[in-house]
């Protein structure tokens, strides 16, 4: 059987991955393309459905994302939203109302009421909140459609020709704040577009794995670890590209030194079993002495990123020749590494640091455009252990990014113990796969304690955890007081050096999930 397939056609908006995910949520497999693909290409891929994306531009403007009117002539569903609801309306031959003359801009929560007879909105509630964010309107409808929906201010917030499949949205139905967007994105894939959700993670992997053999071919493929070892998206390109392309496939781990207590031993393990190379390189010494003296965050990243590139390199010159080099990548690291538009708020070095200096045809990036809840699907779906599926995320530099301020041996020491205790106890407590990612940064606060009967002056750690779907947002996790005070026991007893043990209670935002 064939796939089903969504195209979300990107007019540059901001959600528009999210919209991706939000579609293959529904098990429908979809894809992300640029709205200058040529129609014939879009009309070739033979799509169920179509949705059109927001974008920050008005449609008046010269430099405004258009593509070919013939998109309306294919004979698939339309969907637009927000931009994609204007760029329909103005390209089927109805009025935009410019936002200089306009007094209907609508941003956050806004109450709608919907017409239910209309498919897109069957079976919901009649009222609910949508969220908006627009400043152009639409003044008159094309020929064909009806108003489906509207607020206080926008008479045209739904819109619907059923004739013809069109739809549209003056809201964003994929962003949680919407109420019932989850419903009416659904209604739109299976009442209007007809699919039935056919997608699944092993129809993903088949294709993924067919995809990269042929474009590998005979070639040579090299996948760089370091940090991120023991995250799962190296493990699941890992273990998709051993299935696609075998002992072509050399694996090389950076041992940067800043790996979790025994950490390293133990997915290497992992990794030796796999049909690959694999190639461990100790650069724990080089590493450390780089850092020697840094305490800013950004510069410690940078130090890292760049002394891996070089260790990388040297490694690369010794297996010769390689092709393609892969990355484990996936879409939060896109758009947080500010490659997009986003502000950069951290440098992630395992993102776009492919090294200029060694000779690759290409890139591969396998997981470029899954959430981590779908990599761990895939990671099962290729057959991997569960303790390599569930593992947490751990940052590129490590814990070198847990160890504020400068690094010595003997905090990486002491903060490795203590995580380690961490980790026994939340796992002890079963907490460990409903809390996503949980670990202890050692402060460079130093107070006042009392052990016995003498006065310390010593460390304080603090203690995170957190709850998050997708890592750009996240809930400080409610970890039971009893499990913090066996960790808190734990640690000042059984660790030196750390008298004191804090929790941190913020979200992110406003804080990051790491400190630094
Ligand atoms: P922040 O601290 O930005 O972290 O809220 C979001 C998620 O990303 C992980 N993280 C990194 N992952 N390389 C990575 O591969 C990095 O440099 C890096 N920095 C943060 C972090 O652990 C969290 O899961």
């Amino acid at each position: 059987m064939d796939n089903e397939l969504i195209l979300v056609i990107d007019f540059g908006g901001q959600y528009n991955q999210l919209i991706a995910r939000r579609v293959r949520e529904h098990n429908i497999y979809c894809e992300v393309i640029s709205y200058k693909t040529p129609v014939d290409e879009i009309k070739a891929k033979n799509p169920n459905g179509i949705i059109f994306t927001g974008g920050p531009n008005s449609v008046y403007l010269d430099n405004s994302p258009r593509m070919s009117k013939e998109i309306f002539e294919i004979g698939v569903p339309i969907l637009g939203i927000c931009y994609g609801i204007q760029f329909m309306v103005y390209g089927l031959g109805g009025i935009i109302g410019k936002a200089n003359d306009n007094a209907a801009a609508e941003f956050g929560r806004t109450d709608c009421e919907f017409d239910l007879s209309c498919p897109a909105f069957d079976g919901l509630k009649q009222n609910s909140v949508v969220w908006m964010s627009h400043n152009d309107y639409i003044e008159k409808l094309p020929e064909g459609f009806k108003a489906a929906g509207h607020s206080d201010k926008c008479p045209y917030a739904a819109i619907a020709d059923e004739k013809r499949k069109f739809y549209g949205v003056q809201f964003h139905p994929e962003v949680n704040h919407t109420e019932q967007g989850k419903e009416m994105l659904c209604n739109f894939l299976y009442k209007v577009c007809g699919c039935k959700g056919d997608w699944t993670m092993a129809n993903y992997a088949k294709t993924a794995i067919a995809q990269i053999r042929e474009k590998v071919g005979s070639g040579k493929v090299l996948l760089a670890l370091s940090g991120e070892i023991g995250r799962v998206d190296s493990s699941v390109a890992c273990a998709l590209l051993s299935k696609a392309v075998g002992d072509q496939l050399t694996c090389v781990f950076v041992d940067h030194g800043f790996m979790r207590k025994n950490e390293g031993d133990e997915v290497e393990a992992a990794f030796r079993d796999w049909n690959v190379n694999f190639v461990r390189v100790d650069a724990s010494d080089r590493f450390i002495s780089k850092l020697e003296g840094v305490s800013d965050p950004e510069t410690k990243r940078k130090t890292i990123g760049e002394e891996f590139i070089r260790v990388f390199e040297e490694e690369a010159k010794k297996i010769g020749k390689v092709d393609y080099l892969v990355q484990g990548t996936i879409y939060p690291d896109v758009i947080e590494s500010g490659l997009g538009d986003a502000a950069v708020i951290k440098s992630h070095h395992n993102v776009g640091g492919l090294p200029d200096c060694v000779d690759f045809k290409e890139i591969i990036e396998p997981l470029r455009l899954l959430f981590k809840d779908e990599v761990r699907k895939l990671g099962t779906e290729l057959g991997l252990a569960d303790y390599l599926v569930w593992r947490q995320p751990f940052p590129g530099p490590g814990l070198a990014i847990r160890i504020i301020g400068e690094i010595t041996r003997e905090k990486l020491k002491i903060l490795q113990d203590a995580d380690y205790i961490f980790r026994e106890e939340i796992a002890a407590a079963g907490l460990d796969r409903s809390i996503n990612q949980y670990f202890a940064v050692l402060t460079n606060l130093r107070s006042v304690g009392v052990m016995g009967d003498d006065r310390t002056y010593n460390y304080t750690l603090a203690l995170r955890g957190v709850t998050t779907t997708d890592f750009m947002t996240a809930d400080f996790a409610r970890v039971p007081y009893e499990v913090l005070e066996r960790v808190s026991v734990r640690v000042v007893n059984e660790v030196g050096n750390i008298n004191r043990v804090v929790y941190d209670v913020t979200s992110k935002p406003p804080a990051t999930i790491e400190f630094e």
